[in-house]
């Protein structure tokens, strides 16, 4: 057991309900069916995270053992099959990597997503909200990613490892890019603690974690870990530079910008090495990939563009409400 690890989550339905229950030692408790359950709703989505932090750090008061509890890791495996059909349902498919890449290296001159909205016209609630939102990613940046480590040979693992490197900081923890987030998050009287907002962090933004561990966690899925990784290295070198505007106008200070100036810089470098190296790499090894490959970056796509689209509607909404289950204090 963790002494520092977050506490479980309040149930979001059955399933949920039925992950949260045995963890907690209340007993044996046989999950409901998964079968027709929503692919991205919040019950599903909140009972994945659950079996998945299992992974990562743990919960505090659960034994560390249910790591790998078989009956746990059979709801685990359901919740996923049924994650996975929904991401391949909603995209498009195909195999031409260079096809799918193309387009991200765009800026559109009038985009309208997130980071736009919180240049232009976001106010200091909205960033709250947005960076509790990210903070579920942006506290573990990068470990979904070191799973495919042992996955990957030669040239794409060498390469994958020095982006690797940069993201915990180049040996210095106090650059790791998940203590430059919870620096900011202390820049803005947020809560810093690893899954402090889990209980208000939507299935949207959920999604966007599930999404990385599964592909993470299943060596079947290398090929869209690392089309996941090349896409989100591609989309976060201008968001950055975009988020670093946006803080300046609301204020913050430096030790807040540093998070977002700090990837202007280096997810320029990286997405070319993981487009070049990485992936050219690999699909040079198994070009059989290249469909799994296109399948991680648009279903990056595809959970970025939920998580948005949900973020502004309630920002955007007649009557504005908070994107968050309950509305910071
Ligand atoms: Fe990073
Ligand atoms: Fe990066």
């Amino acid at each position: 057991m963790n002494g520092d690890a977050p506490k479980l989550p309040s149930p979001r339905g059955p399933l949920s309900e039925a992950v949260v229950t045995m963890l907690s030692g209340r007993g044996d408790v046989v999950a409901p069916p998964v079968g027709d359950a929503d692919p991205f709703g919040e019950d599903l989505q909140l009972a994945l995270y659950v079996c998945y932090e299992l992974h990562y750090r743990g919960f505090s008061g659960v034994d560390d053992a249910w790591e790998w509890d078989p009956g746990l890791l059979r709801v685990r495996g359901e919740l996923e099959r049924v994650f996975e059909a929904g991401l391949r349902a909603r995209v498009a498919g195909g195999d031409d990597v260079d096809e799918v890449l193309e387009p991200l290296l765009v800026e559109p001159v009038d985009g309208d997503g997130l980071s736009y909205h919180l240049k232009d016209r976001g106010d200091r609630r909205q960033l709250r909200e947005y960076v509790v939102h990210r903070s579920i990613y942006h506290l573990k940046e990068a470990d979904p990613h070191a799973w495919v480590i042992p996955r990957l040979t030669g040239r794409a693992k060498a390469a994958l490892v020095a982006v690797e490197f940069d993201e915990f900081g180049g040996g210095r923890a106090e650059m790791m890019h998940s203590r430059l987030f919870a620096d900011l998050m202390e820049e803005l009287d947020l809560d810093p603690a690893y899954g402090a907002y889990l209980d208000v962090a939507p299935a949207q933004m959920l999604a966007v974690v599930n999404m990385m561990s599964l592909f993470g966690l299943h060596r079947s899925l290398r090929g869209a870990l690392t089309g996941h990784f090349a896409a989100a290295e591609i989309t976060t070198s201008p968001s950055a530079r975009r988020m670093a505007l946006a803080l300046e106008r609301l204020g913050v200070g430096p030790r807040g910008t540093l998070f977002f100036t700090e990837h202007v810089e280096a997810d320029a470098v990286h997405e070319q090495v993981l487009r070049t190296d990485v992936l050219g790499d690999l699909l040079e090894r198994e070009p059989e990939l290249a469909a799994d490959v296109v399948f991680g970056v648009q279903a990056t796509e595809l959970v970025e563009e939920r998580f948005g689209a949900h973020v502004l509607g309630c920002w955007r909404a007649a009557e504005p409400v908070s994107s968050l289950l309950r509305p910071l204090p």
